[in-house]
């Protein structure tokens, strides 16, 4: 009987899952995949192998976690605004020896008729949206639209995956909630009806959320696009196919 490895995947992401199923498929009987979740929403249901949720308690908790759980491979697949976790990631394997590898989507770039203006981070976005528009789609997450609290006379359209806990701390805004992936349809739609002159967007990179983008060039608005923080060091791949050959050869 071969023994069995074990690969952890830090998750959140489409990418995550996707590697989940598939990793499991391929080695069924000589790896256990095990998916961790920073445990805010509630997890997919068809997520592949085991999951656990929470937090770790810092790099230190992550390196036991390493540790303790005789984890082999670790592969850093979270969202690539998701920074702390990377950083614990990258630390926690350093301590223990765990090889990881960094698997984050491409970012979106911008087609010739995109009007976009770029922000270095949130605080960037929030100094230069008061003079692109009055009525700002804001899809940044709950977490980052508090970033938003001081920006006058704009009214905010802020979608969200499932309702904040508290309220946000926004001046003249409306929620609603929705899960991608989401349609062009939809997105113009949307735009449409709530008059929307500006959008605000995190570059995510992805198909699921991509829509939006579309909907806002045709409807001939600026999108103020918050650039990604740079990567955590080590070996980057951005697709499935990849993260999955780097596996191959180590199993
Ligand atoms: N940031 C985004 O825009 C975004 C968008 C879509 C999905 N997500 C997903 O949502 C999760 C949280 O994102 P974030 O930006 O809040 O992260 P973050 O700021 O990098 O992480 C904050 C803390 O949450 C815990 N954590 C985060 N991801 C975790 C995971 N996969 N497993 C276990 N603990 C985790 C860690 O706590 P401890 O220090 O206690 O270990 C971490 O220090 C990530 O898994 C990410 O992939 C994020």
């Amino acid at each position: 009987m071969p023994e069995v490895k074990r690969l952890l995947i830090l998750g959140g992401t489409a990418e995550a899952a996707e590697l989940a199923r598939r990793a499991g498929e391929s080695w069924a009987g000589r790896l256990e995949v095990v998916t961790s979740l920073a445990g805010r929403l509630e997890p997919r249901r068809d997520l592949a192998g085991r999951v656990r949720r929470g937090g770790f308690g810092g790099a230190d908790g992550l390196a036991r976690f390493l540790d303790d759980q005789s984890i082999d491979w670790l592969v850093d697949a979270t969202h690539p605004f998701a920074e702390a976790i990377s950083a614990h990631a990258h630390a926690a394997c350093g301590t223990s020896g765990v090889p990881r590898l960094v698997l984050a989507r491409p970012p979106w770039r911008r087609a010739p008729e995109d009007d976009w203006r770029e922000a270095d981070d949130m605080a960037g976005a929030v100094r230069i949206l008061p003079g692109l528009g009055k009525r700002a789609f804001l899809s940044v997450g709950p977490g980052s639209a508090r970033a938003f609290s001081q920006v006058e006379g704009v009214w905010f359209l802020v979608r969200v995956i499932e309702p904040p806990r508290h309220p946000l701390p926004l001046d003249e805004h409306t929620v609603i909630t929705g899960h991608p992936p989401f349609t062009v349809y939809d997105e113009r739609l949307l735009i449409a009806e709530h008059r929307i002159d500006v959008l605000v967007t995190k570059n995510s990179g992805g198909v699921a959320t991509e829509a939006k983008l579309s909907a806002a060039r045709g409807a001939g608005i600026p999108v103020v696009m918050v650039k990604r923080p740079p990567p955590p060091p080590g070996h980057l791949v951005d697709n499935v196919e990849a993260a999955l050959e780097w596996l191959e050869s180590r199993l």
